[in-house]
């Protein structure tokens, strides 16, 4: 039994699709704080899924969890994890990925405790983070290898980074069986549209602006999700305990032409009623505050130890994503959600 925490977000609904081919049980908490969670936790078809809502910051619930389905994985995905909003309201973060982390941390450490040894041996706890804690790279730097040194810049990668050394203390300190990976930017179906490629997705066919923070040369290294998941599964199977593995896609690009590259797509297959190109709808507006200008990852260490490598080059992925939000507009729409306009307002102007 897998327990996978964020199971109704992104990459943990894409996740546990992924699991289906290995007809393994699994149990899924979300607390369904992204409107789009309940959809996909609907979407999800396998025979033997739980889903509990709920959250980590409710130890009531985690203890039950771990009672009744006895997991002997944990994929820890829960997180508040999008930049925007962790610099107009960082108390969400530090509560989810700090405090509720350290929850599920003792909960499952004292549960790993009263197992027995055959049990024991085949535990892991495997904690899903971000390049982000490294920082940002200069347009030369050499990508971020698991070495670097941690520099987070925002709310989120702060509170990412406060995790993962917690995770790792609960494996030096208590001989915990934790893990890390630190993966890059994440893209392709079931993605909230807060962040910028759904969010180009719905604005171009909104009509409406799309927004570029600053210059639009910031560099991101985009990871197609089918890939990442493979990742996750390979370090489950394969990963040494108290190690870390860095995760990217080999794709890296500016903003300017991420955004131009999905405009460029939909003028072939869903052109604009007018003719134009959707790239006339490319608006600069304001800069993030402290916006990381580079995130690049060094996939040396995934490749040579678990034989790992990207499949998906960004060209690909990316026809896959815009095809599947084509497919699922309705999806996209219902993800606009009042809650969420604040942040928006509050940035892109
Ligand atoms: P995002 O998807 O928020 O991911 P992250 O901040 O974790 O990298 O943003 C990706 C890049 O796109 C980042 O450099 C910020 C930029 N961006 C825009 O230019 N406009 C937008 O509307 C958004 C959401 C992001």
């Amino acid at each position: 039994m897998i327990l996978v925490t964020g199971g109704a977000g992104f990459i943990g609904v894409n996740f546990v699709k992924y699991l289906s081919k290995f007809n393994t049980d699994i149990v899924a908490l979300d607390n369904l704080s992204i409107p789009t969670g309940t959809k996909n936790i609907k979407s999800i078809k396998q025979k033997n899924f739980h889903f509990v809502k709920g959250s980590l910051l409710n130890k009531k619930i985690l203890q039950k969890i771990f009672t009744k389905y006895k997991p002997i994985c944990i994929v820890n995905f829960a997180a508040e994890t999008h930049v925007d909003r962790s610099i107009s309201n960082p108390k969400n973060f530090i509560n989810s990925n700090i405090i509720g982390l350290f929850n599920l941390l003792e909960i499952s450490k004292n549960y790993f405790a009263k197992l027995e040894s055959s049990k024991k041996r085949s535990f892991k706890f495997l904690h899903i983070s971000t390049d982000e804690v490294y920082g940002s790279l200069k347009k030369k730097d050499i990508s971020f290898k698991e070495t670097n040194k941690y520099y987070p810049n925002s709310p989120y990668s702060a509170s990412k980074a406060a995790a993962d050394h917690l995770v790792y203390a609960w494996y030096k300190t208590y001989n915990f069986p934790s893990l890390i990976t630190n993966c890059s930017n994440n893209y392709g179906p079931y993605q909230y549209y807060e962040k910028l490629i759904p969010l180009t997705i719905l604005k171009a066919l909104n009509g409406e602006n799309i927004p570029i923070y600053g210059s639009g040369k910031q560099v991101r290294d985009w990871l197609y999700v089918y890939d990442h998941c493979s990742a996750i599964h390979k370090v489950l199977k394969k990963g040494k305990k108290g190690e870390t593995y860095n995760i990217g896609g080999n794709n890296q690009q500016t903003n300017l032409e991420t955004v131009s590259m999905i405009c460029g797509y939909l003028d072939k297959v869903y052109p604009r009623k007018d003719n134009k190109s959707y790239k006339d709808q490319i608006t600069f507006v304001k800069d993030r505050p402290g916006h990381d200008f580079r995130y690049a990852v060094n996939n040396n260490k995934i490749k040579r130890e678990l034989n790992w490598k990207p499949k998906y080059s960004f060209s690909h992925g990316i026809k896959l994503t815009v095809d599947w939000y084509l497919s699922n507009m309705d999806w996209l729409e219902s993800s606009k959600n009042k809650k969420f306009k604040k942040w928006e307002i509050s940035h892109y102007k």
